[in-house]
């Protein structure tokens, strides 16, 4: 295993569609332990491999609730089958956004289908942390970003800063 980086805005291939996993190879299960370590470290709770700059519908997540307690899952092509009309809000961050937080609204819940690590297909009802958690991933693999749900003087001002960040930081 190791320890990714995670690339940050405005990064363009943080809007890459990412294409779906046909096989699960021993580099794909590789880069999902990878991916693990890398959002423990970080920390988060939740990576696309978009934000390692590989561009595969593969997404970590950990949104156990109990201290010290961890609950590592894997989810392979996820997509969202339904969501409820009922919305919620949720302060939300994102890694490769580091420390800028907002609130964003979504559906409160949402039905998931996905591939787990083994190949086995699921199907999940998600509320929660972790119906705002997979949405703000899958939306990963779509080259969307959570700012984009924020006004647009909000999202030209965040923008703004990190483009000037990445300058500085290139000098
Ligand atoms: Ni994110």
């Amino acid at each position: 295993m190791a320890i990714r980086d995670i690339i940050i805005l405005p990064d363009t291939q943080l809007r890459l569609v990412s294409k779906p996993i046909e096989k699960i190879t021993p580099e794909i299960r590789a880069l999902a332990d990878d991916m693990l370590e890398t959002m423990y470290e970080a920390p988060g709770i939740g990576l696309a491999a978009i934000q390692i700059a590989q561009p595969l519908r593969l997404i970590t997540m950990d949104v156990s609730k109990k201290e010290g307690e961890k609950d590592p899952r894997v989810f392979i092509n996820p997509e969202i089958i339904s969501s409820s009309e009922e919305l919620s809000v949720y302060e939300e961050g994102c890694l490769s956004i580091p420390d800028y937080y907002e609130e964003v609204e979504r559906p409160a819940k949402v039905r998931v289908r996905f591939m787990d690590i083994d190949g086995k297909v699921h199907e999940e009802d998600a509320d929660g942390l972790y119906a705002t958690c997979i949405q703000h991933e899958i939306d990963h693999l779509n080259g969307v970003l959570f700012v984009d749900y924020l006004s647009k003087l909000k999202r030209d001002r965040v923008m703004k800063k990190f483009t000037k960040a990445a300058r500085l930081a290139a000098k």
